[in-house]
């Protein structure tokens, strides 16, 4: 099943992913895609807010993984933009079973590095300050994450 939300500025982004984290449980994987400026990032910083984490986050495109330990559950922000398809084997896998909530930008560069289960989410940009976010809940916790929260 799929599911949608229209999120009508950056509060909206911010207040989902407030709510998303409010179901969180150790190794979640969500991953994010969708074109540049669409609002991954915002969506990172309002989980990791949520989260109690109080670093600024930005996106960690050099060092692909950033590590934030201090929240109620540790985040591993991933963005894999840059990641070489051919040298991408990173030890990314090792961070699904950590007992943190790992979320990923760009995840589709990595597709066959990813855990079967996991939270798909599509932003799409609608206008200046319109996104969709389109909802892919792969394996039942994820089913019942997007049920309560959508
Ligand atoms: N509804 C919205 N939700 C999220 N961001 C929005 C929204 N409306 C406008 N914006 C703006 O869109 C931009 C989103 O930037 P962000 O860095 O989150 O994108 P991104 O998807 O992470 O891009 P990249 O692929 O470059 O990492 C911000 O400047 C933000 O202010
Ligand atoms: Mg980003």
């Amino acid at each position: 099943m799929n599911f949608k939300y229209v999120s009508k500025n950056i509060d909206d982004t911010l207040t989902l992913a407030e709510n998303i984290e409010s179901e969180k449980f150790p190794n979640m994987v969500i991953c994010l895609d969708g074109e540049l400026g669409s609002g991954k990032t915002v969506f990172v910083k309002g989980f990791a807010k949520a989260l109690g984490i109080e670093d600024n986050i930005t996106s960690p495109t050099f060092n692909i993984i950033k590590e934030y330990p201090n929240g109620e559950l540790p985040l591993y922000h991933m963005d894999v933009y840059r990641l070489d398809e051919v040298d991408n084997d990173i030890g990314i896998k090792d961070y699904y079973k950590k007992g943190g909530v790992t979320i990923i930008e760009w995840s589709e560069i990595i597709k066959n590095k990813l855990p079967k289960e996991r939270l798909e989410i599509v932003f799409k940009i609608v206008d200046e300050n319109t996104r969709i976010l389109l909802f892919n809940p792969i394996g039942q916790e994820y089913v019942d994450l997007c049920e309560t929260v959508l």
